[in-house]
């Protein structure tokens, strides 16, 4: 029953996405993580303005499958089942992809890890934040923004807080109350090497 709800969740989400960029001989996946409201979206749209890879944003992929979102750990879970699957199906095909989810835990994560490990592409981690008042704020105007994908408000961020691990793994840190150009520049280098 599971795998057969799996399977057909990643044909929805794969329908759901936009154009593809070209496939690449060594793809990448960067994984990005960090609660709601620090900036993680807008800092991959900025990044695949620069870089062409397919921009998997949890949020977006979350209302494809689900009317109500509820961001209940069994939703969570589900979602993160299909998206892993549909990673590793963009990366077979060699489309680099950039992971857009919170990612807060190391379960979560040491599943891309190894999605990584077995596809023999290039990893890169980076952790975003922003001053909690700063997120508080974001927020708070982002509710009346018909722009975005995403749902999560300052309950959500104090309910997902006590959940965020430590990243124990070479990654970047990016505040995002500061200038992010710098972090976007090193990750495309990074990925071009
Ligand atoms: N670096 C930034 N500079 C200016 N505004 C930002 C920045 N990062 C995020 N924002 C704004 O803050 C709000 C929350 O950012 P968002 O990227 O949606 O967060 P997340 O994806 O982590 O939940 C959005 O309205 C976004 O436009
Ligand atoms: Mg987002």
């Amino acid at each position: 029953m599971e795998q057969t709800e799996t399977a057909s969740d990643v044909e929805k989400l794969l329908s759901g996405l936009g154009r593809f960029p070209e496939a690449w001989a060594r793809p990448f996946l960067i994984v990005v993580s960090g609660l709601p409201g620090t900036g993680k979206s807008y800092f991959c749209h900025c990044l695949a303005q620069r870089l062409a890879a397919v921009i998997l944003e949890s949020d977006h992929l979350r209302r494809t499958l689900f009317l109500a979102p509820g961001y209940s750990s069994a939703e969570s879970a589900r979602l993160f089942r299909a998206s892993h699957l549909l990673i590793e199906r963009l990366l077979r095909q060699g489309l680099p992809v950039i992971f857009d989810a919170t990612n807060l835990s190391q379960h979560y994560r040491e599943k891309l890890y190894r999605i990584a490990e077995r596809f023999g592409v290039k990893l890169v981690l980076v952790r975003v934040e922003a001053p909690p008042e700063l997120v508080y704020q974001r927020l708070k105007e982002r509710q009346t923004d018909p722009g975005t994908n995403s749902e999560a408000d300052w309950s959500v961020y104090q309910r997902m807080k006590p959940q965020l691990e430590q990243i124990r793994r070479r990654h970047y840190a990016v505040d995002t109350s500061q200038d992010i150009t710098p972090v976007i520049d090193k990750v495309i280098r990074e990925v071009s090497r």
